[in-house]
């Protein structure tokens, strides 16, 4: 199968793309370093990349930022950048799939744990997580006829916990968390937020 897979050159995206890559034709996007090029913030940017790429089995999207910061010192900007970006940035590249992914195919989003346990400074990045979860158990329903659509809260990540000098074991290895990602490409689930545990 075609993979678009969304955020390639991050941690998860590494590994989605080694743990696909021996089943599948993965092709890689991100701003930069990637085969295709795409700004998740930029909706013109998503509908050139389908453009680009053709029709494909699956969509797989690691890409996006919310802004993480105190709640007294976020700005409207901070807000408008975290909805635009790993909020609609998700919305518009299922809107623009229509087309451009198979029939029974797949398109899979990215969520995390601080939608459903916030911490100090993730007012921004907790809606936007659950505004992700909320989009497609609702998308979903419309979808049925198209396309599949799911989404992967990944919770913390062992190797991101290290590199933040944090207790790595606490977290769920990103090969772990990949192996989700591959689930929700090649099974039939459909509306579901998927969660990561340790192998
Ligand atoms: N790591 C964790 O512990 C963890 C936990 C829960 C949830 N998550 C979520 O999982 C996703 C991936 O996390 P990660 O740790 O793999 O992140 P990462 O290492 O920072 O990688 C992010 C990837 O997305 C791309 N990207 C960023 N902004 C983009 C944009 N506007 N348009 C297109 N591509 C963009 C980056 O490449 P360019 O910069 O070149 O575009 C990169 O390929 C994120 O949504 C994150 O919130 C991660």
């Amino acid at each position: 199968m075609r993979v678009l897979l969304v955020g390639a050159t991050g941690m998860l995206g590494t590994e989605i793309k080694r743990i696909l890559e021996p089943s599948h034709e993965v092709i890689t996007a991100s701003r930069k370093g990637s085969e295709v090029s795409v700004d998740l913030s930029d909706k013109a940017s998503i509908v050139a990349m389908y453009g680009t790429v053709g029709k494909v089995g699956a969509v797989v999207c690691v890409g996006g930022a919310a802004k993480f910061a105190p709640l007294d010192s976020l700005g409207d900007d901070d807000y408008a950048f975290s909805l635009a970006n790993k909020l609609m940035g998700q919305v518009n590249l299922v809107r623009c799939a229509i087309g451009h992914v198979d029939e029974g195919g797949s398109i899979t989003l990215t969520s995390g744990t601080l939608a459903h346990q916030p911490m100090v400074g993730s007012a921004a990045v907790s809606i936007v997580n659950a505004g992700v979860e909320g989009f497609v158990r609702a998308a979903a329903l419309e979808l049925q006829a198209k396309m599949r659509v799911n989404v992967v809260s990944p919770g913390w990540v062992a190797e991101t916990l290290a590199s933040m000098g944090k207790d790595a074991s606490e977290g769920i290895p990103a090969a772990d968390v990949a192996k989700v990602y591959k689930r929700a490409v090649e099974e039939t689930m459909t509306g579901q937020t998927l969660l990561a545990a340790k192998s």
